[in-house]
This record gives structure tokens, sequence and C-alpha cells, in this order.
């Protein structure tokens, strides 16, 4: 619709949980937001349960069961997913808005990193806009500044804490001193966690959201099945107490580095430098590292999720769409863009933290550095602390950089010494 016309806007609104109602939340009562001159008005919603007690008042506002059937009501101008999920009804009503050459805003992160290309390949073949803000980082505009602010800019690496529930639950481990399996427990008790939280602790959530960024970044499409993915599940707050006693905070890092032709992208729990601003980035707080050829190093932090910040990144989006701003999806017409050219990870080098538990006795501190230096690798610093009533006492240590083949091959080779009484663990440190 050409907003030339003075007709409003109909926005339509599926999915009416922490950020639909959010939304319509905003979009009824906040005077600051004035694109098109106020002309917009919420058209329809659709939700699961049409009873279900709401926290907003819907009751003159259009309902529809289906959410495809909003999409395609004549009455929406502008279709809004806030559903969730990466297929079933998100995908299917977005498809439907897109074919029926509307504009769509969606929050759904895990939509984009999965379909984004063949979803950005129908918007633009129907010549509309596809828009995604709260997708990454909720009220922090992320994906504005690499996509639009940074399109000038060659980004070597792009890093940051970006799922604000593991953030939360490391903040508390290392707080409390309470282990992982209490903390998420508590977390869920206050709904600060899923029921089931796979998706925020196995590192899922921060992949969709380091593909989304690593394919603006890096100028292709988005590919979820080309990223690493390991969550926090194993992280002991004896890691945590040791990594602290190096200097380090454990954080779970997504990133998503430059690397010959290609790039890596990954999320991983990591050792930050205690003084580095990404360690510094408790509770929920999200936060972003990037490094550019000219910019040099910025970095952003701020709430990564929550009904008020991720409505007003959709709220930006759908200003955007009033006001006629018109992109590509990604930073090119998507046919114009290659997938992501993944880098051979035993390419990479990197320093990484060591802990095994061995027994007390002589010598075994020797067979632990014999057994690295015959692999190659160096050890930087190194750290025992006293048995704490468990059988074996842990040692941890951090190397210099080396490939990162190399390390773990070395870890296997002390995992087989008959000192070394458990599965050792070790952990990247970041080079940020
Ligand atoms: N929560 C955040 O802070 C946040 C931040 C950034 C991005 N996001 C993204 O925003 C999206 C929504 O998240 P949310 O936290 O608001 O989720 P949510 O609270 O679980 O709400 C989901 C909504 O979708 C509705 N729904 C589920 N199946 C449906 C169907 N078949 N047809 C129509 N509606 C259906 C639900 O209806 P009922 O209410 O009737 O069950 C509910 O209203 C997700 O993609 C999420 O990743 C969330």
């Amino acid at each position: 619709m050409d907003s030339q016309e003075r007709r409003p806007w109909g926005i339509g609104v599926a999915g009416l949980g922490t950020v639909g109602a959010g939304l319509i939340d905003f979009l009824g009562g906040d005077p600051a937001f004035a694109p098109a001159g106020g002309l917009f008005h919420v058209s329809g919603v659709s939700a699961r349960s049409r009873s279900r007690p709401r926290p907003v008042d819907i009751s003159s506002i259009p309902w529809f069961d289906d959410p495809v059937a909003l999409a395609q009501a004549k009455e929406t101008d502008i279709f809004v997913e806030l559903i969730g999920g990466s297929d079933g009804p998100a995908k299917a009503a977005v498809e439907a808005a897109l074919r029926a050459g509307k504009p769509v805003v969606t929050a759904n992160k895990a939509l984009i990193a999965e379909h984004g290309a063949e979803l950005a390949a129908l918007a633009e073949e129907m010549r509309v806009p596809l828009k995604f803000e709260a997708a990454v980082m909720g009220g922090v505009p992320a994906v504005k500044i690499v996509r639009e602010g940074l399109v000038g800019e060659t980004i070597n690496t792009i890093a940051g804490i970006l799922n604000g529930t593991c953030n939360y639950i490391l903040t508390e481990m290392e707080t409390s001193g309470r282990s992982f399996a209490d903390v998420l427990g508590d977390a869920q008790r206050l709904g600060y966690a899923e029921a089931d939280p796979t998706m925020d602790v196995g590192g899922f959530d921060a992949g969709h959201k380091i593909t989304i960024l690593a394919a603006l970044a890096f100028n292709c499409t988005p590919d979820f099945k080309a990223a690493e993915v390991e969550g926090i599940e194993q992280i002991e707050l004896l890691d945590i107490r040791m990594a602290k006693d190096l200097g380090y905070r454990i954080k779970l890092i997504a990133s998503a580095e430059r690397a010959g032709d290609g790039a890596r992208v990954r999320v991983r729990p990591s050792l930050v430098p205690l003084d580095h601003p990404l360690a510094q980035a408790g509770g929920a707080l999200n936060a972003l590292f990037i490094e550019g050829d000219r910019i040099g190093r910025f970095f952003i932090q701020g709430p990564g999720a929550g009904a008020g910040p991720t409505a007003a990144a959709v709220a930006a989006d759908l200003a955007d769409v009033m006001t006629g701003g018109s992109r590509p999806t990604f930073q090119a017409p998507v046919q114009d863009l290659p997938p992501l050219q993944r880098v051979d990870p035993r390419q990479m080098t990197g320093r990484a933290y060591m802990r095994f538990l061995v027994r007390d006795e002589p010598g075994v501190i020797a067979a632990v550095s014999e057994t690295l230096a015959e692999a190659g690798v160096s050890i930087e610093s190194f750290l025992q602390k006293p048995s704490e009533g468990a059988a074996g006492v842990p040692i941890v240590l951090t190397t210099h950089a080396a490939p990162e083949a190399t390390l773990a091959e070395a870890v296997e080779r002390i995992a087989g010494l008959s000192a070394v009484l458990d599965r050792p663990r070790m952990l990247r440190i970041v080079r940020i």
C-alpha cells in the first residue's frame, strides 16, 4: 500500500505470547511511535487458544483461528509473525503472506536461520520486505548495525553473548556457587527458562542468531547447518572457579570468524579474560563485539529478550516498512549471495583451558607436561587445587596457541594416562 493514500496500515499479528502481547501493548499506547503519521492499526490477531487470558485487551480486534488466514486477509497490509519455531504454522503463515504480496516482520530466529534463503527469494520475487530485527539480541539493533551500518565494512570477527538464559545461568552459578542443575531449576520456576530448555542451554538459540549475523557480516545466505554448536550443560562450578583463578570468566560465546576464503561459525562455552567487555556483561544481558578492517573494534550490549525490548525491535521494522525502506533481505539480492564457505576447523589455531582429575601421586604433573610437549602444545599457566573430598586432584592449565587438531590430540593422549581418573575437560580461550 502506498502511504500517500493515507489509509491506515492494517497490521496482522500472529502469536500473542510474550512478544505478541508486548507488541499489541506498544502499538496501542506509545505516542512516541509515529511512523506513517500514526496511520496504522492492529487489523487482526491469531494465537492457538482464543479463550486464554491475555495481558492486553484484544476484545475489539478481529480474531483468526488460523495464522495463514490472517496472513492472507485483505485487511492485513503487514503480517507480523510472533509464533516461533523453524517450521509449522510460523513458516506456513510467513510463506502465505509473502505469496500474497504482503510485507512480513518476524522475531523468529529459527525460521530465518534455517529457511532465510528460500524465504528471502520468495520475498524478492514478490518485491516485498521480509524483516527480522527482533530475531537477534531483542531490543539491541544488531541486525540493523551489521546489515546497514556496516554494509561498507569488511568484518573479520563477530562474537557475542546472544542467549540471555545461558548468561543468567552462568552468572548465577558464579555468584551463588550453585550447580548448573540447581540454577536451571530455579530459572524455570521463575519463568526465565523454558520448561524444555534445550534450545537455550544446548546453544541452538545462540546458533540461530550467530548464523543470521554471519550471513549479514560475510555477505552470504544463512546456513544453520554450517554452525558448530555446543551448549553449557557440561559446565561445572569447578571450571567456573578455576577459570576465575586464572583470570577468566566462562561465557557461552557465539562467534563468526573470517578465515581464508571462508568463515567459521560456532557456539561454545569459552574463557573470556575478566577485563574484556564480554566478561562484564552479566545476568540476562546480551553483548556483541565486532571487529572490522576500517572500524577496528566496537562493542554493544543490552536487553536481548523480554516483551518491551523485543516489541520495540518489531516496531522498528514496522516503521521501516511503513516509511518505505526497501533493501534486500540480506546484504544483496539472495540470488547473488553464495552460501557460507566453511573452513576446515583443523586449520584453525587457538588457545585452550584444560582440566584433568588426576591421582594424587608423584610424577603425574610431569607426565601431563611431557605428553603436551610431545604433542607440540606449550603450557602458558598451570594451577593445582587441593582435593575437595572427591577422589583425585584437579589440575588445570592454559596453553599457548596451537592448531585445534593438535590440542584435541593432546587431550586424548592425556586421557589415556593411567593417573588420569576422569574425562578431561577442554574449553577454548577467546582470541578477541
Ligand atoms: N520472548 C522473547 O523475549 C523473545 C525475544 C526475541 C525473539 N523472540 C522470538 O519471538 C517469537 C515469539 O516468542 P514468544 O516468547 O512471544 O513466544 P510465546 O510466548 O511462546 O508465544 C507464542 C505464541 O504463538 C501462539 N501460537 C502457537 N502455535 C500457534 C498456532 N498454531 N497458530 C497460531 N498461534 C500459535 C501461541 O498461542 P497461545 O498463546 O494461544 O498458546 C502464543 O501466543 C519466537 O520466534 C521467539 O524466538 C522472543
